[in-house]
């Protein structure tokens, strides 16, 4: 093991170890929603507002928008493509994301 760098892998072992620290802090857990929720931008339009042929949901309240990704994760809802997107959340990001958008501008 001559020569192998061991200080820049313990390093690296070290950051990967305190990484998750860092969505500890509630500033940090909105950030995490945020960037979430600009996955969902490219498609439903900033903040669900919808322009052209996408289904809207900038009008929904919280509960119901969590209802609607349930049943997207569940398979009780129907979908081209809202059934793979929902899976790819746990049901307590789904909920974030929800009150995220039902908390922006109608
Ligand atoms: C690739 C484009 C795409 C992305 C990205 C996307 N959606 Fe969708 N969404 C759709 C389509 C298309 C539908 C209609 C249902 C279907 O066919 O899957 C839909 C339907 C919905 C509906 C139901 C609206 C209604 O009134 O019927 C909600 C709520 C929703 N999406 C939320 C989200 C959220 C939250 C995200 C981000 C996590 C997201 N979508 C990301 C394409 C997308």
């Amino acid at each position: 093991m001559r020569g192998f760098p061991v200080t820049p892998v313990l390093r690296l072992a070290f950051g990967l170890a305190l990484a998750p620290l860092a969505w500890v802090g509630s500033a940090q857990a909105a950030d995490q929603v945020t960037v979430m929720a600009d996955a969902c931008a490219g498609c439903h339009g900033t903040d669900g507002h919808s322009i052209g042929g996408m289904p809207g949901f900038s009008g929904k309240k919280a509960d119901e928008l969590k209802k609607v990704l349930h049943d997207f994760k569940s398979g009780a809802r129907e979908a081209t493509v809202m059934d793979r997107i929902a899976k790819a959340y746990s049901v307590q990001q789904l909920d974030a994301i929800a009150d995220y958008f039902a908390s922006r501008k109608k």
